[in-house]
């Protein structure tokens, strides 16, 4: 009694064929712009052709009537930038979705047809669906479309700054309530980009959607196992392998500087994402005699952007994005006591106090760089289950429990402001969920441009005076 149905739909974007094509023939994104998908994955290795499988979890249906259902879809005709075919199957249902791409003024014009043949419904039951499916249908195109048309980039609001300022709607934000991973359209073939803490976390699932980007990544981790892990796992399920992989402990300045000075063979550099982090319960110190938090939060990532300066500024598009965190709302900046010598050390205090001198930073280097051409954001993932999070904040992860986000959620706005490209145009800012936020929430946290001026020197002396490990 299969019963068969066919759902067409042309739309025309702004866009060029071959960036639609990319994105549409990776299935596995089909959940970042289909409402009617929970979930997508690719389960076969390699690049995208001929042949890809991806796993798509359909979802249907509202409140208790939700009714999800897994589909397996296989790519049957591949032709690069112009058509490509995807056939699906599942219990319920079996679907050939044939798209085609092709060149018009300005854009793309893109023809998708689904052709459908549901299973467990016989004729009468399909006539009264038809529409149905059809709005279901519509609605996958209106997504693929937003998802394909460059979307304006989110001005500062007074009113979102009001929501973080009343703290408790503003850290709502922070958890999976907020708005999660969407749809990538851009593209970062041939753009080498450094990526710092690639082994677990919010860097892995960045490594892994730049890596789909087609960004040649390289790779900066403290453990050369894992590492090569990494750069495996992200050959295998991209079929594009990282450009390099370096070794170095960031928490020591002669490694992060030994690696500074690895990289400078690499020629331009378009990104460098500063994503390594922890958070340290107990006060120590990095055999150079730094306090650890200050040593890999802030001295670090500050290091590695003012080494890879020349090399960003040769890109003409160079971009920093430093990865820090809402819990700088807490706390401001003691230039005088940076290490926690002075103060009784809570880990984080002293997290936070680093995450805010970074963001300090990224305003001073958008304002001093913006000459280069370099822009420089800071970004707070929200609240992700990532083994950091697990390992420092044991207590804090069962009481969120699934509130947290997952670590592709957490990693959005980190690759999304790698890929803009309209985004270089707003340097300097803070940004959560793809839109700027205030940077202060406590009165007089907040640092201004002669504070982050004399941070940044205390850092140079720092690293200037570190006693060899
Ligand atoms: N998860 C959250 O909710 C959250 C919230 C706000 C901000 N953040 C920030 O997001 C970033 C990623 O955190 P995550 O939650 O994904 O943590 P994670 O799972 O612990 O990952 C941290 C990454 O940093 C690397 N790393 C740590 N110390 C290093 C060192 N000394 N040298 C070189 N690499 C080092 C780790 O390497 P190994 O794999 O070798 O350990 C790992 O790859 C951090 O900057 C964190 O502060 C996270």
């Amino acid at each position: 009694m299969p019963s068969n149905i066919r759902l067409h739909e042309v739309i025309d974007v702004a866009r060029s064929p071959a960036e639609c094509f990319a994105l549409v023939a990776d299935f596995s994104t089909i959940a970042d712009w289909d409402p009617g998908v929970a979930a997508s994955s690719k389960i076969s290795e390699g690049a995208v052709g001929l042949g890809s499988q991806f796993r798509v979890v359909v979802q249907s249906g509202i409140g208790p009537f939700k009714n999800r259902f897994p589909m397996d879809y296989r790519i049957t005709a591949y032709e690069p930038d112009a058509r490509v075919v995807l056939e699906g199957t599942s219990k319920q249902c079996d679907g050939i979705d044939t798209i085609s791409f092709t060149p018009i003024a300005g854009g793309t014009r893109i023809d998708y047809t689904a052709d459908l043949t549901l299973k467990t419904l016989g004729d009468g039951a399909v006539k009264l669906m038809g529409p149905l499916l059809e709005r279901v249908g519509k609605r996958a195109v209106a997504g693929l479309k937003r998802a394909l048309d460059s979307q304006p980039i989110a001005k500062p609001s007074p009113w979102r700054d009001l929501g973080d300022k009343l703290l408790l709607p503003g850290a709502a934000r922070f958890t999976s309530w907020g708005s999660g991973r969407q749809a990538i359209a851009d593209r970062l073939d041939g753009q080498t980009i450094v990526l710092t803490g690639p082994t677990s976390g919010l860097g892995l699932a960045a490594a892994h959607r730049l890596s789909q980007l087609g960004a040649r990544l390289v790779l900066i981790g403290r453990n050369v196992n894992k590492l090569a892990d990494t750069a495996d796992a992200l050959s295998r399920t991209t079929g594009n392998a990282p450009r390099a992989q370096l070794v170095a402990d960031l928490s020591l300045v002669a490694e992060t500087r030994a690696v500074l000075e690895q990289l400078a063979d690499f020629g331009p550099i378009d990104a460098l994402v500063n994503n390594a982090g922890a958070l340290f319960n107990q006060r120590g110190e990095t055999a150079e005699g730094i306090e650890q938090t200050l040593a890999v939060d802030l001295l670090s990532p500050f290091l590695l952007a003012e080494g890879l300066r020349p090399q960003l500024a040769a890109s003409g598009r160079g971009r920093v994005v430093n990865v820090a965190s809402g819990g700088m709302y807490l706390q401001g900046l003691s230039l005088g006591d940076l290490q926690w010598a002075a103060r009784p050390y809570d880990g984080t205090k002293a997290y936070a106090q680093a995450k805010r001198g970074l963001v300090a930073l990224t305003k001073l280097w958008a304002e001093r760089w913006a000459g280069d051409g370099i822009a420089v954001h800071a970004m707070h993932p929200g609240w992700a289950d990532t083994p950091g999070v697990a390992d420092a904040l044991p207590g804090f992860k069962r009481v969120m429990g699934k509130l947290l986000r997952n670590s592709d959620d957490g990693a959005d706005t980190m690759v999304w402001l790698a890929a803009n490209p309209q985004v270089q145009a707003h340097s300097g800012l803070f940004w959560l969920d793809r839109k700027p936020h205030t940077t202060e929430v406590v009165r007089n946290t907040a640092v201004n441009a002669d504070k982050a001026a004399a941070l940044r020197d205390a850092l140079i002396a720092l690293a200037g005076a570190v006693r060899p490990a």
